[in-house]
């Protein structure tokens, strides 16, 4: 059993691509900054996609430049097309996160191409990366589509296929819309893994339907190592509807290390950064921990002679964090 996981934070582009308000850009700076601190592997920093398709990342270079570079994080953006890659690689990043869909219509909405287009983008894009950054391609929809409901599996391989032979060795298997079951992680991730042993998939999970950390579970016992989740749980696409929050990243991470396993994460410097992002947005947030606080949490006796009920319990007061 690996022990050692490696987690990506995508609130900054999953989550703030979604908001109707656009987020100032000093306080995505501030808030990647903090993340930096946390011992997360990777963060999502921001989209390359077309400012008019999705305006509350329309500051990319601005937020990519400016933030404070901490050795040991990658930093990753995501590109849906050439251009996007053209602007990724003059800020420098280390990670171009490529996207497709692996259902028509999904692509089609989201980026105004078919698979197979992207694809033919990606080929373009893998030569004129060479050796400046690392790729990944998120395979959007792989679990099934808003659109056109359930993908066949084979149609999912076809294109990790297709990705293998442009020679990227790194793709996310994303459950856009949350929609994904354990039983059919297990089984797709099996399905990748026993015919390409050396690719490095990421699990990308929306907890729209409550099954996010079940899918966690089955990706991890199925081999996956890495994971992507959002602070918080925010996150959404917005051409997909009904799409909502990725799995909460200090909810996984809490899992996982009282599971035993190695995150890296710190976990009080990740509840202080979704305070960070709670009072940017000025609304509670779908993560559970940062209520009820960490299972180890202990409180003191009541004091008295009886049984005494505790009602009414103040979850901002056992919030040690807030
Ligand atoms: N960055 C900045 N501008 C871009 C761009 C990019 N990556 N890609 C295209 N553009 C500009 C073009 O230059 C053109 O500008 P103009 O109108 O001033 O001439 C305009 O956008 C239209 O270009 P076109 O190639 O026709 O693109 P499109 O309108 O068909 O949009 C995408 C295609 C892929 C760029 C757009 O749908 C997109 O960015 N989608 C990403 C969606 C996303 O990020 N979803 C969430 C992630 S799951
Ligand atoms: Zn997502």
């Amino acid at each position: 059993m690996p022990t050692k996981l490696y987690i990506q934070d995508v609130a900054v582009r999953d989550g703030f691509q979604i908001e109707s308000q656009f987020i100032p850009t000093e306080q995505k700076i501030h808030l990647i900054n903090s993340l930096s601190h946390t011992g997360l592997a990777k963060i999502e920093v921001t989209s390359f996609s077309s400012p008019k398709a999705i305006p509350a990342l329309a500051d990319a270079e601005k937020v990519m430049r400016a933030i404070e570079r901490v050795k040991g994080v990658e930093y990753a953006v995501l590109v849906p097309n050439l251009k996007g890659c053209e602007r990724a690689l003059a800020c420098e990043v280390d990670e171009i996160n490529l996207v497709m869909s692996a259902s028509q219509s999904h692509s089609l909405a989201n980026l105004r191409m078919t698979p197979d287009q992207s694809i033919k983008e990606f080929s373009e894009i893998a030569k004129l990366v060479g050796n400046s950054a690392s790729i990944n391609v998120s395979l959007s929809t792989a679990f099934g589509c808003p659109f056109d409901g359930d993908i066949p599996q084979e149609q999912v391989l076809t294109y990790i296929q297709k990705i293998t032979d442009l020679g990227i060795s790194k793709i996310s298997l994303c459950d856009t819309t949350g929609v994904a079951n354990p039983r059919q992680v297990e089984r797709l991730v099996h399905a990748v893994v026993n015919r390409w042993p050396d690719l490095v998939i990421t699990a990308h999970f929306h907890n729209t339907r409550g099954m996010g950390l079940a899918n966690v579970m089955a990706a991890l016992n199925a081999g996956v190592t890495h994971f992507d989740a959002s602070l918080g749980g925010l996150g959404g696409c917005p051409f997909a509807p009904g799409a909502s929050g990725n799995v909460c990243t200090e909810d996984m991470v809490h899992m996982l290390q009282a599971m035993g396993y190695d995150t890296g994460v710190n976990l009080t410097d990740l509840l202080s950064c979704a305070n960070e992002l709670e009072s940017i947005l000025g609304r509670a947030l779908p993560g559970q921990v940062i209520k009820a606080g960490p299972s180890t949490r202990r409180y003191p006796m009541p004091t008295g002679d009886g049984q005494q009920r505790l009602s009414g319990v103040n979850l901002c007061e056992v919030n040690p964090t807030r």
